[in-house]
């Protein structure tokens, strides 16, 4: 007998539920409740997880208790939101996301996993996997952006990064893909809201990143708050146990998201907690974070409503977790002496941030003039440190965090940085914007700081109007008519939809949430220091009323003709969206020319489809290059692009390169109209661009020879693609 099975063969019934409930400590509040005396619950054993600590002194207290103090001895397990790091805070995932580099994103997981690793931590509840195509929905910060491909690899990179070599490493993290799954379109963008969307969607758009983690391996998966046409995900039999554990074959942990079990009462398909717990637990969901309803799983039982091997079933998927982790060897493995903070961490922290950031706009602004003698630095986000560090600063040190003031007051030499806040970044007090305008009016350039909080993204930050918060549109009017040319620099967690303000802008810098060396990040693009090469990984919207708005529409009977009303638009904007998908500018431009397909025409052979790159500019400089493809004919409508491959590639001024890209079979699969998986034969148009404006991407067809074949793997794999 194993070890885990051992352990469960000695355990009441009261020991196996405690093994399947995770508490918070309340070292940092992210949720509405409480866990009670959590030192008690876990000397009598009815603990098997604690989140929200780390520290080794807190840590091995809780460790100490459990393992000396509980009857079995059995060891806790220690999680927390390490979402963009723990101490050293990385670039919002949104915006890391924009770097289109899953090197980066694993690296900053990496560094992340061993300096939490270091204090105790155990797991995290990372990587955030919800596609979104809605900014309205705050918690889009967290996520990889709009695209299943981005995000399956988003999820591959980010579980490498926090587990590493292996799971028993005292550096690695239990990584836990989230939320399962569909969150990102809570119905209006409203956090908690339910989703309703088909059964296609959900496979070709919102499962892909999860079945992409589970191929990588990752410990543990969270359902999402929601519910999905009526079922709430914790509920979700057919999805937490049916897709996920028997089609995918995950064998890690489910665990609840925070006091969901309790919610399914709230959500209407519970009568009380101890039905709630017994419709989680059946539905799959191993340990429930927070609402101690798993504590009533011995009622269930007598009830009827669970059989003890349910509850077996749990506990050992929960202790197989902690083995591999390898707690059940050395509960104090994750406790090593802390190390001194590597400075490469920080190095890397402003790595990312620079290739986090997109230069939406520059109308020869940027870099800054060396002419420049007074620059004006406006706005409540021109220096304010807490808001840098985004949506999970975890135990990050707001007082560390360089703003865009600090380090352009450290690094600009040519003369005065003047300083005004103007506004707050929310609220009525429009008092400061006279003295902020008579500032601009004395500089010769002006960079004007605005946006959100941190707190205005992220879980429960919905906002139906996403534009400038407060008295701050009425600043910018002021900074954009005082005279001298404004660069504007935008901190969010999410596309602003203030395209009239962006419009005025002679710059315009996307620059999220950037982590600890923002202001060094930003005031390294703003002086040319560094070329931008971030992209965005969400169209922007250019407003509200074209939401849900993302590249990959479905195509329609009446695509869109400005000569013909009876097609699909609207009176009052353009379909278009402000930015596409993949935009983002640099000091120099790049153009495309050659696109070429070799063969043509193809059987099962992989196809080359190759492009050439020049930098047309003055200055090194690094392209994206995406590779799209539209299936011309097949038996259900097709998006009418779809990413299949991006490349990013270096090029020297006046350099020409060729991309090539190989595509497989794979690459030209979809389900079909039982959601099976398929490869049509017929025209494909390729389409190759530096973003997702399929006006300006080079064009050429392809014909996939031979009989309609059913696809050899499950088309929301799409990771299992090469590259
Ligand atoms: C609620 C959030 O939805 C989830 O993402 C997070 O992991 C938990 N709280 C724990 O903090």
């Amino acid at each position: 007998m194993g070890r885990v099975d051992w352990l469960l063969s000695k355990m009441t019934l009261q020991e196996k539920v405690g093994q399947l409930n995770l508490v918070t400590a309340g070292q940092v509040v992210t949720g509405p409740s409480g866990s009670g005396d959590v030192m008690a619950n876990v000397r009598a054993g009815t603990v098997g997880g604690v989140f929200n600590i780390w520290g080794r002194e807190p840590v091995a207290v809780l460790q100490r208790a459990a393992v000396e103090e509980s009857r079995l001895g059995v060891p806790l397990f220690f999680g927390l939101d390490v979402l963009h790091g723990f101490k050293t805070i990385f670039p919002s995932p949104l915006a890391e996301a924009g770097a289109f580099d899953p090197l980066l994103w694993e690296e900053t997981a990496r560094a992340a996993a061993e300096e939490a690793a270091s204090e105790g931590i155990d797991l995290t509840f990372a990587p955030m996997l919800d596609i979104c195509r809605d900014s309205r929905w705050g918690r889009i910060v967290e996520g990889p952006g709009e695209d299943p491909l981005v995000g399956a690899k988003f999820a591959q990179a980010k579980i490498r990064g926090f587990q590493g070599a292996g799971l028993s490493s005292s550096v690695a993290l239990a990584a836990t893909a989230k939320h399962f799954c569909g969150g990102g379109a809570a119905q209006a963008g409203r956090d908690y809201a339910a989703i309703d969307m088909s059964d296609r969607e959900l496979h070709e758009t919102y499962l892909p990143p999860f079945a992409a983690a589970v191929a990588a391996g990752c410990a543990a998966v969270m359902p999402a708050f929601n519910s999905l046409a009526g079922i709430p995900l914790t509920a979700h039999g057919a999805l937490v146990t049916g897709w996920l554990r028997e089609k995918r074959g995950f064998d890690g942990v489910v665990v609840s998201d925070y006091t969901a079990i309790a919610e399914l009462v709230e959500h209407g398909v519970a009568a009380d907690e101890v039905e709630a717990a017994a419709l989680a637990l059946k539905a799959g969901v191993d340990m429930d974070m927070v609402s101690g309803c798993y504590l009533r799983l011995p009622e269930a039982l007598s009830r009827g409503l669970v059989a003890e091997a349910d509850i077996d079933a749990a506990a050992r998927r929960v202790l197989a977790l902690k083995e591999k982790l390898g707690l059940l060897d050395d509960p104090y493995l994750r406790l090593a002496p802390a190390r001194a903070p590597r400075k490469t961490w920080s190095e890397l922290a402003l790595d990312a941030a620079r290739r986090s950031i997109v230069l939406l706009m520059n109308r020869d602004a940027l870099p800054l003039d060396a002419n420049i003698r007074r620059l004006a630095v406006v706005g409540p986000l021109a220096d304010a440190r807490a808001e840098m560090l985004g949506p999970w600063s975890a135990a990050g040190d707001p007082a560390k965090a360089v703003t865009t003031l600090d380090a352009l007051r450290a690094t600009w030499t040519q003369g005065d940085v003047l300083h005004h806040r103007g506004v707050d970044i929310d609220g009525g007090d429009a008092s400061g914007i006279g003295a902020a305008r008579a500032l601009c009016e004395t500089a010769d350039a002006i960079v004007l700081c605005l946006g959100e909080s941190a707190g205005m993204s992220g879980e429960a930050a919905s906002r139906a109007m996403p534009g400038l918060p407060g008295r701050q549109r009425e600043l910018a009017e002021a900074a954009l008519s005082a005279g001298p040319p404004v660069v504007l620099v935008l901190s969010s967690g999410r596309p602003l939809m203030i395209a009239d303000l962006i419009e005025r802008a002679a710059a315009v810098v996307a620059s999220w949430q950037l982590g600890d060396r923002t202001g060094d990040a930003i005031a390294d693009v703003l002086l040319g220091r560094f070329n931008p090469s971030g992209r965005l990984a969400v169209t922007w919207p250019r407003d509200v009323g074209q939401i849900p708005l993302h590249y990959a529409q479905r195509s329609t009977g009446r695509p869109p003709q400005s000569t013909d009303p009876f097609t699909s638009k609207y009176l009052d904007l353009p379909n278009d969206p402000l930015f596409h998908f993949g935009y983002g500018l640099s000091f120099a431009s790049v153009s495309l020319k050659n696109l070429r397909a070799t063969p043509e025409e193809f059987d099962d052979a992989p196809v080359r489809i190759e492009v050439e790159a020049s930098n047309d500019g003055k200055v090194a400089t690094e392209a994206t290059i995406f590779l799209f493809l539209h299936d011309a004919v097949a038996s259900v409508a097709r998006p009418v692009m779809e990413l299949k491959e991006w490349a990013k590639v270096a090029l020297a001024p006046g350099e020409a390169r060729t991309v090539s890209f190989l595509l497989d079979r794979s690459h030209f699969q979809f389900l079909d109209r039982t959601l099976e998986p398929v490869v049509e034969a017929g025209d494909f148009d390729v389409r190759v661009g530096l973003d997702a404006d399929s006006r300006s991407a080079l064009e050429t067809r392809i014909r996939l020879r031979g009989p309609t074949l059913a696809a050899d793997r499950p088309s929301d794999a799409i990771t299992d693609v090469p590259g």
